[in-house]
C-alpha cells in the first residue's frame, strides 16, 4: 500500500495553486452523458476518483481524450445503462451518473452502493425524487433497476438537503417533460458549478444555490466547453497546513465566498488572512485559539473539513468542541491522532479536543479520504516522523499533494 513519512516541525512558507473541484468534477463528467456528444472540460483535477469516473464512462461506450490542459469526453456512442459493479464499490459518489443516465436515456442499472468509513450514505432520497419523476425502480439481485416511458416534470421535496440527492434530481429532470421544482434543495457551490455547465449546454434551470431548484425540461443539449470551480475543499485544506504550522502560505485560483465558514473559524483562531478576489494568504501565530465548530449543509461549516479543523484543534491554546451534524460516523481518524498525543474524546456526535504542545510522530493509518488528510497535517506540526499507511484514500480528492507540500517546504517523502 502507499506510504507517507514525513518529517514534522517545519514552518510551511510559500505560494500554492488549488486544482479544480472534485465535488464538481465528478457531476459534471457524470452529466456529459446528456448532450449526447463532445464535452471540453478545463481545470479538471487529476486524481483518482475522477479517474474512476473516466473509467465509468469508457466503460458504458463514451470516450475520453486527456490533452495538454483539457479533457474531450464524447459520450455519443453509450451502449449500456449499467453501472459496473466494481467501479460502484469503489466510489459511492458514482451514482450520480444514473441520473444522467435516466435522463438521457430513461434506463439505468447499479448495485446498492455500500456505505463507506463515514457512515451508511443511503440513497433513499435520490429514490423517492427518481420515483416522483415517473421511473419505475425495482431491486434485482442486490441491483436497482430504474426506468421510464417519459420523464415528468413534478414537485419534489426533499427530507434533508441532500448534495447527490439534489445533482441526481436535477440530471434526471432536465431533458423531461414539463417543469420540476426542487424544495429544501441543497446549496453547495458544486451544484451551482454544475447547473452552470448544464445551462450552457442549454438546459433551463433557476435557482442553484438555493434552497428552491426549478428545471424547465428541453429536447436537448449543446456540445461546450466549460471550465471547472477552484475546490474549497482543498483551499480550505491547505489553510489549514499553514495554520497548523504557524506558517504563511498564500494561495491562487481560490474563490473566497466558497469557503467563507473556514475564514470566519481561522480569524476566530486569531489567524490573520488577507483576502483578494482569487487570492487567500494566511499568516498564522505559534498557537491558535481553541473554537468550536458545528458542520451544517452549505453555508454552514462543511463537514468534509471536519476532521482537517481537528487535526489543528489538537495544539489549540484551550478545549475545542466539535460536533459533526451531516453523516453518523466521521470521527475513525480520532484514534489515529490519538496515537500521536493528541487528547480527544468522542462523545456521539460530539469531540472534545484538550489543546496539547505534545504531538508526536508516530506510525498512523488513513481510513478516508479527509481523515487521511488530517493525519498529514498533524504530521507536518508533530515532533519527529510519522509514517502514514493507506494514503490511497488521500490521493483519491488531492491533486500532487507531496509536491505541493514539497513547494511549501514540508519534508514528506
Ligand atoms: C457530497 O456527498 C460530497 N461528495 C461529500 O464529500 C460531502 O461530504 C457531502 O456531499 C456533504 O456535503 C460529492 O460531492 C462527490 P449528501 P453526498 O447526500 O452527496 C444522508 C468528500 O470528502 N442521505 O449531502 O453523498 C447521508 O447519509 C465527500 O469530498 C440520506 O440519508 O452527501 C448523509 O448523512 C465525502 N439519504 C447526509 O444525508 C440520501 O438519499 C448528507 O449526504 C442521501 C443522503
Amino acid at each position: 500500500m502507499s506510504k507517507f513519512i514525513i518529517q514534522g516541525g517545519k514552518r510551511l512558507e510559500g505560494e500554492v495553486k488549488i486544482s479544480g473541484s472534485k465535488n464538481a468534477a465528478l457531476p459534471i463528467i457524470a452529466a456529459t452523458v446528456l448532450n449526447g456528444g463532445k464535452t471540453t472540460l478545463y481545470n479538471v483535477p487529476d486524481i483518482q476518483d475522477v479517474h474512476t469516473m473516466f473509467e465509468i464512462i469508457k466503460d458504458i461506450g463514451g470516450k475520453v481524450v486527456k490533452r495538454h490542459n483539457k479533457i474531450i469526453i464524447n459520450t455519443s456512442k453509450i451502449h449500456t445503462y449499467e453501472i459496473p459493479d466494481n467501479l460502484m464499490r469503489q466510489m459511492r459518489s458514482s451514482v450520480i451518473l444514473a441520473g444522467a443516465l435516466i435522463g438521457k436515456y430513461h434506463q439505468a442499472r447499479f448495485s446498492c452502493p455500500g456505505g463507506c468509513d463515514i457512515g451508511a450514505r443511503p440513497i433513499d432520497l435520490h429514490l423517492k425524487g427518481f420515483e416522483k419523476l415517473g421511473i419505475n425502480i425495482k431491486e434485482e439481485f442486490g441491483e436497482i433497476v430504474c426506468s421510464a416511458e417519459k420523464i415528468i416534470g413534478t414537485q419534489i421535496h426533499l427530507d434533508f438537503p441532500s448534495v447527490g440527492a439534489t445533482e441526481n434530481i436535477i440530471l434526471a429532470a432536465c431533458l423531461g417533460e414539463g417543469t420540476t421544482i426542487i424544495t429544501n434543495a441543497a446549496k453547495e457551490p458544486e451544484i451551482e458549478d454544475l447547473v452552470k455547465y448544464l445551462n450552457k449546454m442549454g438546459a433551463k434551470i433557476k435557482g442553484a444555490g438555493t434552497d428552491r431548484v426549478e428545471i424547465i425540461g428541453v429536447k436537448g443539449l449543446e456540445e461546450i466547453s466549460y471550465n471547472i470551480m477552484p475546490d474549497r475543499i482543498e483551499a480550505g485544506t491547505y489553510l489549514v497546513a499553514g495554520a497548523i504550522t504557524g506558517g504563511n502560505i498564500k494561495l491562487t485560483n481560490v474563490c473566497p465566498p466558497h469557503i467563507e465558514p473556514i475564514l470566519n473559524k481561522l480569524e476566530e483562531a486569531n489567524c490573520k488572512l488577507i483576502i483578494e478576489k482569487s487570492t487567500i494568504q494566511i499568516d498564522a501565530p505559534k498557537r491558535i485559539k481553541a473554537v468550536d465548530i458545528k458542520t451544517m449543509p452549505y453555508p454552514g461549516f462543511p463537514t468534509d473539513m471536519q476532521s482537517i479543523f481537528g487535526a489543528l484543534l489538537t495544539t489549540a491554546k484551550g478545549t475545542s468542541i466539535i460536533t459533526e451534524n451531516i453523516f453518523e460516523s466521521r470521527y475513525k481518524y480520532v484514534q489515529e491522532l490519538n496515537r500521536m498525543g493528541a487528547k480527544i474524546k468522542v462523545e456521539g456526535r460530539s469531540a472534545i479536543i484538550k489543546g496539547t504542545r505534545r504531538i508526536q510522530g508516530a506510525k498512523v493509518v488513513a481510513t478516508d479520504l479527509r481523515g487521511g488528510a488530517a493525519l498529514v497535517l498533524e504530521a507536518l506540526m508533530a515532533k519527529g516522523v510519522t509514517e502514514i499507511d493507506n494514503t490511497h484514500y488521500i490521493l483519491r480528492g488531492y491533486e500532487r499533494i507531496e509536491e505541493k507540500l514539497k513547494k511549501l517546504g514540508a519534508k514528506i517523502y
